[in-house]
């Protein structure tokens, strides 16, 4: 784990194929010693900060128990309740908790705040999502897709709805790995043009498949995961109406559904809203992993914090 002291999580973008892959391997041999009992305090007195800037569930129970499970602790902070909600700056927010504890994880609005984080902190930064990026939940659900489907070889993963953070991640990490990756969103909607340059270059590199579409229907054909995200994401509540027009094509619905391989597995990183972006027989069905995805937040991030926190051994 020596490779990658020091290192930050701000996007896979910064990570290699075999870099995830090892951090995969990791995530699988630390879920095992955690369903056997096996004690793994790898981080035993190190302190994580966690700071939110919007709300959660998985992400905040997950990076918690995890340090927990590793022997250290986890340390909420609310915005609101600290001061960087009373407009200390992050770059003194960054010194000042560098000199506290060992690791800081931060879901915050803008990407280039996590940046300026990550520039003034001398510990590894984390993150736990910004407008931008969802890396952890990515990590969670290729996770996901290996222990389901055996392997990534062949696989053709289709991400529906809205270009969005979680959108950006899923595909890199699909496309990291080798998988082929398809999304459609409405037009207008579509994953930021500089994410998806990037995109084309890994698929280019690992030999994946990559279609960008405005049909859902011909994205979905054959493939062998079917993901979506929320339509309106945190900070976007204003333009709520107007999504949902927008995105009344792009359902996950059983209609849609019906032109998967018959053995497709259903992803969302919840929270969802049934109805919407995905039908209850669809997300509450046999296809459906969302709650192995949601578990697999945990040991996901696990690897990635011992990786980053840990003592090279
Ligand atoms: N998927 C996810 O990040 O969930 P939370 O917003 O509950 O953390
Ligand atoms: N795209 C969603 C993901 C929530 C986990 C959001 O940013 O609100």
């Amino acid at each position: 784990i020596e490779k990658y002291k020091g290192k930050n999580l701000l996007t896979l973008l910064d990570y290699s194929s075999e870099e995830i892959k090892e951090l995969l391997d990791f995530s699988i041999l630390l879920k095992k010693y955690q369903k056997e009992g096996v004690p793994h305090p790898l981080l035993a007195g190190k302190t994580l900060a966690m700071i939110f800037e919007k709300s959660s569930t998985r992400t905040r129970v997950s990076f918690e128990v995890g340090m927990n499970q590793l022997g250290g602790s986890a340390l909420f902070l609310s915005s609101k309740d600290s001061q960087l909600g009373r407009g200390e700056p992050i770059s003194d927010t960054a010194q000042v908790l560098s000199r506290y504890v060992d690791g800081i994880m931060i879901r915050t609005h803008g990407h280039e705040i996590i940046e300026e984080l990550a520039k003034f902190s001398t510990i590894p930064v984390i993150n736990a999502l910004t407008e931008d990026f969802h890396p952890c939940q990515a990590l969670a659900d290729i996770l996901t897709i290996y222990e389901v489907k055996g392997t990534f070889e062949g696989i053709k993963t289709v991400y529906v709805g809205d270009g969005n953070n979680v959108a950006h991640s899923f595909l890199i990490a699909c496309a990291k790995v080798g998988m082929d990756v398809a999304i459609a969103t409405p037009k207008g909607y579509e994953p930021k043009a500089w994410i998806m340059k990037e995109i084309e270059a890994i698929c280019n590199e690992t030999g994946a498949k990559l279609l960008i579409t405005n049909d859902p229907i011909e994205a979905v054909t054959g493939a062998d995961v079917i993901y979506t995200d929320v339509w309106t994401s945190m900070g976007h509540e204003e333009e709520t109406a107007k999504r949902l027009e927008a995105f009344n094509e792009f359902q996950v619905n059983k209609a849609l559904a019906s032109h998967a391989k018959d053995d497709y597995i259903f992803l969302h990183c919840l929270p969802a809203h049934r109805g919407e972006e995905v039908t209850v027989d669809v997300i509450d069905g046999e296809h459906s992993y969302i709650f192995d995805q949601a578990e697999n937040r945990l040991h996901a991030q696990k690897a990635v914090l011992v990786a980053l926190m840990g003592d090279a051994k």
